[in-house]
């Protein structure tokens, strides 16, 4: 049908976790089941909320706001059609217990939430709202983790960067002159062409994955 759009946008690939209801896309379900498993984690944690549909995130916006008023709410809801819970890459993570806050879960700095945290990186999963870190626009959100996969999660530990420093980071190194290599990965940055399609032109035949960085520009990963 020549009249229907011919680019919608691509639905994540959905699935269950840990035997609730809760879904994230299959790549980061995997990633936090395989940690979840190597640390016995869901003895004493539970998924809170996954991916997120816009009319959900409306809801929890037009709650909070309700009910918590406009500085919380901005602090810990992103304004629907912002969310990363919208693209079932990030997860709410509460410690098990008789009542758990769906918007602010409690994960502790000690014990096995801690493990977690310590042993995550590995997995390619990051802590997305850390203390301290207003860049990212949110405030303090311990319970709440992104996925973004190696190498990336290992380089963003290390160097103590939240997925926006990561992306600034990452103009050093441009795809045509200087890219970065971190053990057996190299991770460099192409800018967007602005009028009309960018094009990458590739130099080597090293398996590449292409991830749009949601502002200006894409991350090579070969
Ligand atoms: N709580 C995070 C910021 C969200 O709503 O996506
Ligand atoms: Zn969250």
């Amino acid at each position: 049908n020549p009249s229907f759009p011919h680019h919608p946008l691509p639905h994540p690939d959905l699935v269950t976790v840990a035997d609730t209801d809760i879904l994230l896309e299959r790549r980061a379900a995997q990633a936090l089941d395989s940690l979840m498993a190597a640390i016995g984690g869901w003895k004493e944690i539970v998924p809170v909320s996954g991916w997120r549909a816009l009319e959900e995130q409306q809801a929890i916006w037009e709650d909070s706001l309700a009910e918590n008023g406009l500085p919380f709410t901005q602090t810990y809801v992103a304004y629907p059609g912002h969310s990363e819970h919208q693209t079932g890459l990030a997860i709410d993570l509460g410690r098990r217990s008789a009542s758990i806050d769906f918007i602010r879960p409690d994960f502790p700095y000690t014990g096995l939430c801690q493990t977690f945290r310590r042993e995550m990186a590995r997995y390619g999963l990051i802590q997305r709202y850390p203390a301290g870190k207003e860049i990212t626009g949110i405030g303090h959100e311990p319970w709440h983790f992104r996925y973004v996969g190696q190498p990336h999660a290992a380089i963003m530990e290390a160097r103590g960067l939240t997925l926006e420093e990561y992306i600034a980071w990452l103009r050093e190194f441009p795809y045509e002159s200087c890219r970065y290599q971190e053990k057996n990965a190299i991770v460099s940055f192409l800018p967007g062409a602005s009028d009309g399609p960018t094009i990458l032109k590739r130099d080597s035949d090293l398996p590449c994955t292409i991830s749009g960085n949601n502002v200006d520009g894409f991350i090579i990963t070969e």
